[in-house]
């Protein structure tokens, strides 16, 4: 079998705002410090790439790479990318980004990402990540329901997560207001899914200033980038 000793990943978190990367040794620990950018404008996906290549000139070397993408993936193809350029949709980044890498690349949802290096992987754990757009994982007993996407369903007031607790909303809205419906969406997330255990992630997470039930945690924002090392593992 082959030993997985000395394989380091590339983990990169495709933001609405940031792009941002950082090496992981084999127990999934930094080994380098993060690098950003930010997201390109138009966000299509050769600036992003590029945006990606660039961080990569200061992380040294690593031998696979594990991509969160702020949209439905599957195989490695982008089906949604709701807060980036539609020119998203239906492109295969996992082999445009192997071909200029020239290392085998894994891309997942974001909040899947994120989900994976969070996660206590026993009973139903669900993960809200706050930042340009509202991301969700879940799972049960440690495996995931991939691609779930909570932020595009109704949550109050004829709008979706997304549009209620998105970054547009906290600017619009301001802390106070955007924290009240925070604590609306989390019972009625706590109504839907019955969770043991919630984790609110994302850039926006250190904003949250309601009292929080016990089991909901916030995770650091750097979980995006941890959870890249589960990618490779079974
Ligand atoms: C996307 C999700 C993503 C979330 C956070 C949403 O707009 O639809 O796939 O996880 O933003 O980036």
């Amino acid at each position: 079998m082959e030993s997985n000793v000395n394989l380091r990943t590339l983990s990169v978190d495709i933001g609405g705002s940031g792009v941002k990367v950082m090496v992981l040794d084999t127990q999934g620990n930094p080994i380098t410090e993060r690098g950003r950018l930010e997201t390109p404008k138009p966000a299509k996906p050769q600036p992003i790439i590029d945006a990606i290549t660039q961080l990569t000139s200061n992380q040294g070397d690593y031998e696979r790479v594990s991509v969160g993408f702020p949209g439905v993936v599957k195989h490695g193809t982008v089906e949604t990318a709701a807060n980036l350029h539609p020119d998203w949709i239906g492109f295969d980044l996992a082999i445009a980004l192997s071909k200029i890498l020239k290392r085998p690349v894994r891309v997942v949802n974001d909040a899947d990402m994120q989900g994976l290096g969070a996660i206590a992987g026993k009973g139903v754990e669900l993960v809200v990540t706050l930042g340009t757009g509202f991301g969700s994982a879940l799972f049960v007993n440690g495996k995931l329901l991939p691609n779930l996407e909570m932020g595009h369903h109704r949550f109050r007031k004829r709008e979706s997560y997304e549009q209620q607790l998105g970054r547009d909303a906290l600017d619009k809205v301001g802390h106070k207001k955007w924290n009240k419906r925070l604590g609306k969406a989390i019972a009625s997330l706590s109504h839907l899914f019955n969770y043991d255990y919630l984790y609110i992630g994302g850039g926006e997470a250190k904003k949250v200033s309601i009292d929080l039930p016990s089991n909901v945690k916030i995770i650091p924002n750097i979980t995006g980038l941890l959870g890249g090392i589960n990618l490779w593992r079974d």
